[in-house]
This record gives structure tokens, sequence and C-alpha cells, in this order.
């Protein structure tokens, strides 16, 4: 088993950048497949706390080796930003640490401009997109306009590619959004010294190298961003992200076999969090919900917005387990529900008044649930420190074994608290 992928299996900052921190100790590559800087995953070492949007979270770890995969889309400035920062906190950085596939999306400020003029222009039915231009990107991908990281070193050629774009942006930009027009002569130039950097890390067949290492018996992790309720394809659309963020996209967007996808660790927080506008059947818009916003400090690492909180989603997360195929678990945040009378679980819905076992794939039927919600008794105690899952109080035990007995899935991992210390192990990793 050297292959893992690391999804979230909510709605997105389950604690999936923490997850692959632990375990890129145990690894050799991390491997970042998809999304961009919409994510952010915040990890914490020794109580210093470092945010990557783009980085894969294995790059606090010198001696491994990182990598974003071509199914990711790339804000070159903010991947600047990031390897400088990480640099000024003492992080070399060098290219065997971190490499950059060749046919990634670029992502320019013509798609961010376009995310925030098209979110601008919507009442009602805002997405409540992070701003950072993910949609626009995928649609160049998908239109074949985009730019590709390898043409950012053809510089030749570069110029011509950003004006033959920028032609039909610059008309929806000023005539349709009534924003300003965007010089490619202006981002060229931008471009040019960024490119030069990133040069330095450049990786022609990413595909090639991942599977090389696979076959040399390496281990490798799959990086996932964003959550399984929030892709394309199967979450609540149109309130999703523009990319696969479920596991099996880990393999096209990286350019290996799926074969290689054999454990499929499901990330999910002791309770649900969204950020973003679209239905979600659990939260809790109360003074409990403000409660566990508050002890999870549960405000967004990519915008600063406030998440919207409720109990854990069993349907939600069953749904999950199926779309991914999940093998293994990792329950974040326990820590947070400390302080609380009783906890809720949401184990059905109601649906027209019929009990309800399955997540609905039609995103109207989904806001029109109501939770059914069974009450575990609370616990009072502060669980951060706990080192083994033996000193867990009786009641945050029950609360676990509750949750493994409604979804027939293991959790291997419990986390209780943000730093890497905090971690308890059920199984150890890499085992079958
Ligand atoms: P990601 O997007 O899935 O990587 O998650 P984020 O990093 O956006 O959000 C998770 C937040 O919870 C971060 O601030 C983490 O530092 C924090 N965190 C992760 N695991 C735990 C945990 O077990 N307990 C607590 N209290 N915080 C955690
Ligand atoms: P990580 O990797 C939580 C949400 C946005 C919005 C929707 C579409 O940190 O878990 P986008 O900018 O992608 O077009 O926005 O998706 N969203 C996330 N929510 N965590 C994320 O990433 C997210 N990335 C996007 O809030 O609702
Ligand atoms: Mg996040």
């Amino acid at each position: 088993m050297s292959a893992i992928v690391i999804i979230g299996a909510q709605w997105g900052d389950e604690g999936k950048g923490k997850l692959v921190d632990v375990f890129a100790s145990h690894s050799d590559l991390i491997v970042r497949f998809q999304g961009g800087s919409n994510a952010g995953h915040t990890l914490v070492v020794n109580g210093k706390k470092t945010v990557l949007h783009l980085i894969p979270s294995g790059i606090l770890h010198p001696d491994k080796m990182c990598i974003i995969a071509s199914g990711v889309v790339i804000d070159i400035f903010g991947l600047i930003g990031e390897i400088k920062k990480l640099k000024e906190t003492g992080f070399e950085i060098s290219n065997s640490q971190l490499l950059i596939s060749d046919s990634a999306t670029v992502l320019l400020p013509y798609h961010k401009a376009l995310d925030q003029a098209r979110e601008k222009s919507l009442s009602e039915s805002k997405i409540g997109t992070t701003g950072k231009g993910i949609g626009p990107a995928y649609e160049d991908r998908a239109s074949r306009r985009a730019l590709v990281m390898s043409d950012l070193y053809d510089t030749k050629n570069l110029l011509a590619k950003l004006e033959f774009v920028l032609k039909e942006k610059n008309v929806l930009l000023t005539k349709m959004y009534d924003a300003p027009e965007i010089s490619a002569k202006e981002i060229y130039e931008q471009i040019l010294p960024v490119a030069e950097e990133l040069k330095t890390y450049r990786a022609t067949d990413v595909g090639l190298i991942v599977s090389n290492k696979l076959k040399q018996g390496r281990r490798v992790l799959f990086e996932g961003a964003q959550g399984t309720l929030l892709d394309i394809q199967h979450g609540t659309y149109p309130f999703v992200t523009s990319s696969s963020t479920l596991s099996g996209s880990a393999a096209t967007s990286v350019g290996i076999g799926p074969h290689h996808l054999q454990k499929i660790v499901g990330v999910f927080k002791a309770y649900c969090t969204r950020v973003g506008s679209g239905p979600f059947p659990t939260e809790l818009t109360n003074d409990v919900g403000e409660k566990i916003q508050k002890d999870g400090h549960e405000f967004g690492s990519t915008t600063g917005r406030a998440r919207r909180c409720g109990w854990l989603d069993l349907v939600a997360l069953k749904h999950a387990i199926r779309l991914n195929g999940v093998n293994s678990l990792a329950m974040m945040k326990i820590d947070v529900l400390s302080g609380h009378d009783q906890i809720g679980v949401c184990t059905a819905y109601k649906l027209n008044g019929e009990i309800i076992h399955d997540f609905p794939t039609a995103t109207d039927l989904v806001s029109q649930v109501e939770p059914v919600i069974e009450f575990l008794p609370g616990w009072k105690e502060d669980i951060t420190q706990v080192k083994n899952m033996k000193d867990l109080p009786l009641k945050a035990m029950n609360y676990i074994n509750f949750v493994t007995a409604q979804i027939g899935c293991p959790i291997d991992v419990i986390s209780v608290g943000p730093d890497r210390e905090q971690t308890l192990w059920i199984k150890p990793l890499f085992k079958d």
C-alpha cells in the first residue's frame, strides 16, 4: 500500500492540511492534485502556524518532495508569494523539494477579475466563491484557451498568447461587467521575472515521475483540496467549486493509472462547516452553532469569512464515503465539541414527510430536507492534551464509537488539536 489519497469528506476545511503534514513524515512524495488558491491548508508545528494555498502540505518536511500536478490551476503570483514567505521563515525550497507540472493551468489576474465581477453582478444567486479566479481558469482549460505552465517559459510566443486570450476577456470585463480593461503587455512584463523563478521547479512529466516512484515502492500521498460536496459533478451544484474534488480525480489530474489508488482517506470534522452559499442540512443558526464557530475558530484561512457550523451529518458523510471509495477515515477537531451538554448527529433526513437515508442528488431537494438528529451525552473535559485513545473521556469515546457503527468504515486517526503532535493513531499508516 504505497499510494494514499487524502480528500475532504464534507464541504472543505476538514483539516486535510494538518493530516497531510502529519502523514508526510511517513511518506516520500506529496502531490497536490486539483483546485487552486481557493484552498487554505493550515499546518501547526510546535505552535507555529503556516497557511498554504498551492504548495503541498508536505513542504515543512525538507527531506520530502512536493509536486503540484497538472490538475491544479496555478496563480503564479500567489505561488511566488508562498515560496517567498516560506523562504523568509527559513525553508530553502529547492527543486528537490518542489516540482511544478508543465501542463498545469496558469491562473492570471483576468481570471480573478472575472470571478469577482461575476459574483458582484449576482444578487440572490451568488455562489460565494473565494474570488480567486478558479471558475474562469478551469473554464479556459475546458475551452482550450488556457495558458499552461510551459507557455510561460516560451517567452517568444507568450505575449501573443496573452493578447489572444485578453481580446475576449476584455470585452466581457468592460462591456458586460463595467470593470477595467487588462493590458496584455503589463501582465506579460509581470510574468517574465516570475516565470524565470518558477523555471527552477519545472517538471515536464509529473505522471512519469510519480509512476516511477510508485514502481520503486516509494510512499506517495495525494493531497486533495476543497471537499466532496463541493465537487463539480457530485457536489451541491451550482454551489460547488470548478474541479473534481473526489479521490478518482487524483489519478487523472496527476497522470497515473487509477489502480494505484488503494487507500483513500476521508477527512471529516466531528461536526460540519460550510463557507459560501448553498444548502447545509444540519446548519445551526443559534448559540450552539456560534459556540462551535468560536471554539473551532471557524473563520476561513483564504478569505477570512465566517464558516457556517452545524452537527455532524452522517447522511452526507456516507455519501462521501461511497463517492470516493473511502476505506479509512480521520476524524478531526473532536476537541472543539468539549463543553456541550449534548451533541447532535444527523442519522437520516426527512423529505416530504418521509425518512430517507441517501443524500439527494438534486440540490433543491438537499435544501428541502430536515435533518433527523440523535443526541448523545456531551463531555466537559478539555481533551487537547490527550495522547492515547484510552485517555479520552468515556463520552467522547461513545461519540466516536457511535459514528463508526453508523458509517461502517473504520476511523483510523483522531485529531484533538491543530498541532502536528495532537494526533491520536488508531492504526498505523501504510498498513493494510
Ligand atoms: P483544510 O482546508 O482541510 O486543510 O482545513 P483548514 O486548514 O482550512 O481548516 C482547519 C482548521 O482547523 C485549521 O485552522 C487547523 O489548524 C485546525 N485544526 C485541524 N485539526 C484540528 C483539531 O483536531 N482540533 C482543532 N481545534 N483544530 C484543528
Ligand atoms: P480547502 O481546500 C472550503 C468554496 C467557496 C464557495 C465555493 C466555490 O481549504 O478545504 P471557488 O472559489 O472554488 O469558485 O468557490 O467553494 N470553497 C471552499 N470552501 N474550503 C475550501 O478549500 C474551498 N475552496 C472553495 O467558499 O462556496
Ligand atoms: Mg481550508
